[in-house]
């Protein structure tokens, strides 16, 4: 059978199931669009029908290839009706005993050879693989939500899956377009897994510091993100943030990592959902046009004197030599600026406060960035006015704008990037997926402007394994580091080749 003449079953017909059969059918299959709910298949195939009209109007698609397109998916109420088909993919309700009766029923009704997926983002997939005579045949097939658009598929191998069916499937989503990694079961799997600290970083931050959120926001969108972490909680909808959170938590036995937040536990109660509501942590009657706040510009500095190394954030020398900064180098330790006895460095995870104290200067430290020449937007902190204004000038020199947040350990780029670099090692380290697949997966599900292990290559598994170290003195259950990250620090390995 050559791949498209294969039949694709799809059960439920809400947002995933649609979604999903359009990507099938597109790809050339016959697809059974089955919704047990009357009517649901045939009006989500009418809607489908819609979408593809404005397509077509748009010349983004031929209208002979749209009635290609509708006239492979066969609408159905009954499961009976998936008899034929050689995968069935089921994107039901997110609920363990619905899932487990329907592919119970599945069993029944297809052939032996028929592979069965399951959609689900929060649930086990052994879990739901108990309930079936032949488990082996069973596996997650994990789309992201619009599932036409989203590339990255994440296939789940269950405790029983055979490696035939996780074959089958990756090819399948290959031949669809989508790009698939491979995930072993277990709490979120990748990409819901390897994304809370994107999250739950920013909340820790806003709940320490009461910075606000279009300040958080702006910074980490000049990180490289596509949307800060708490205008997608808006987007995606404060309620579906939080459960996907308590299900890790809930999955990993109440893992510090994961506590949910009480900022998004208190906007959930208080119906503040985000852009569906009007209000999230954004009021979207009125802030639409907040600004970041940041310090107003300071006169740059004439000379610098720098003293060792500055780590991931050695680029900047070079950057103010160029801008006409004059630069005294000096072999000393401690990888640090300074101008008029003010000292300016990259966070390590030490507040400026705790530098001071250690050696009686005054201090400012300013954020990570993955790229200082590109970087618009940095975060700084100090144990004075004086200094921040100081430092400030010397981090504007690059055009970059400078907001002063309070002095609080690891600033919030920085431990932000090393907390999803340990929760990424550890998807390895568990043999969830490769460190290709890992990296592959964050980028392709959540649009990340790269993978985090890619990120340790490139700032030094040792910096973020400092930086970590130095935050979990203040919480040691959320901050511990991963073994394998702490091995390529150890080691000066790479994760990538
Ligand atoms: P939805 O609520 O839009 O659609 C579910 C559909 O299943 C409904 O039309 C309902 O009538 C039908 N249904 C319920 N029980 C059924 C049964 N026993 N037999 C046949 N049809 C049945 O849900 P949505 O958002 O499409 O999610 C479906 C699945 O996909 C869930 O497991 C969810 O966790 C997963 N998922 C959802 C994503 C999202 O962003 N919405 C992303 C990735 C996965």
């Amino acid at each position: 059978m050559s791949a498209t003449e294969k039949i694709i079953g799809v059960v439920g017909a809400g947002v995933m199931g649609a979604g999903i059969a359009q990507v099938a059918a597109a790809a050339g299959h016959r697809v059974l669009l089955v919704d047990t709910q009357p009517g649901v298949a045939a009006n989500a195939k009418a809607r489908l029908a819609e979408v593809l009209a404005k397509l077509v109007e748009k010349n983004r698609l031929a209208a002979a290839e749209r009635d290609a397109l509708l006239a492979r998916i066969e609408p159905g109420e009954s499961i009976a009706a998936l008899a034929s088909a050689s995968v069935v993919i089921e994107a039901i309700v997110e609920n363990l005993p619905a899932k487990q009766a329907l592919f119970r029923e599945l069993e029944a009704v297809v052939a032996p050879g028929t592979v069965l997926a399951t959609n689900t983002s929060s649930l086990s997939v052994s879990e739901i693989a108990g309930a079936l005579a032949r488990p082996e045949r069973f596996a997650g097939m994990h789309f992201f939500n619009p599932a036409p658009l989203m590339p990255l598929v994440e296939v789940v191998a269950g405790g029983r899956t055979s490696p035939a069916v996780v074959g089958t499937l990756t090819e399948l989503a290959h031949a669809w377009g989508k790009t698939p990694v491979q995930a072993k079961d277990s709490p979120g799997f990748i990409v819901n897994r390897g994304a809370r600290p994107f999250y739950g970083e920013a909340l820790r931050f806003a709940e320490e510091t009461g910075v606000d959120a279009v300040t958080i926001d702006a910074l980490l969108r000049a990180a490289g993100f596509r949307m800060g972490p708490l205008e997608l909680i808006d987007l995606i909808g404060a309620e579906i943030n939080l459960a996907a959170t308590r299900s890790v938590f809930a999955a990993t036995g109440n893992d510090a990592r994961y506590r949910p937040s009480r900022l998004v536990e208190e906007n959930v109660a208080a119906g503040r959902l985000g852009r569906k509501s009007g209000r999230g942590f954004y009021d979207y009657a009125r802030d639409a046009k907040l600004a970041p706040v940041v310090l107003p510009r300071e006169p740059a500095p004439a000379a610098i004197v720098v003293h060792g190394d500055l780590g991931p954030a050695q680029a900047l020398v070079e950057l103010w030599r160029r801008m006409g900064v004059a630069v005294e180098r000096r072999e000393s330790a401690g990888g640090c600026v300074e101008i008029d006895r003010v000292k300016v460095a990259l966070t390590d995870g030490r507040t400026a406060h705790e530098r001071a104290a250690a050696d009686g200067a005054v201090w400012a430290v300013f954020d990570l960035s993955l790229d200082y020449g590109a970087c618009r937007h940095l975060g700084l902190a100090a144990t004075d006015d004086r200094s921040a204004r100081i430092a400030a000038g010397l981090l504007q020199v690059t055009g970059t704008q400078v907001s002063r947040l309070p002095d609080v350990p690891g600033l919030l780029v920085a431990r932000t990037l090393a907390m999803l670099i340990t929760e990424a090692a550890d998807i390895v380290l568990r043999g969830v997926a490769s460190v290709h697949d890992v990296d592959l997966a964050m980028q392709k599900g959540l649009n990340f402007p790269g993978g985090p292990l890619g990120w340790a290559d490139k700032i030094g598994a040792n910096y973020a394994v400092g930086l970590l170290d130095r935050l979990a003195v203040t919480d040691a259950a959320r901050y511990g580091v991963n073994d394998l990250l702490r091995r390529a620090a150890q080691s000066g390995g790479k994760f990538h080749a």
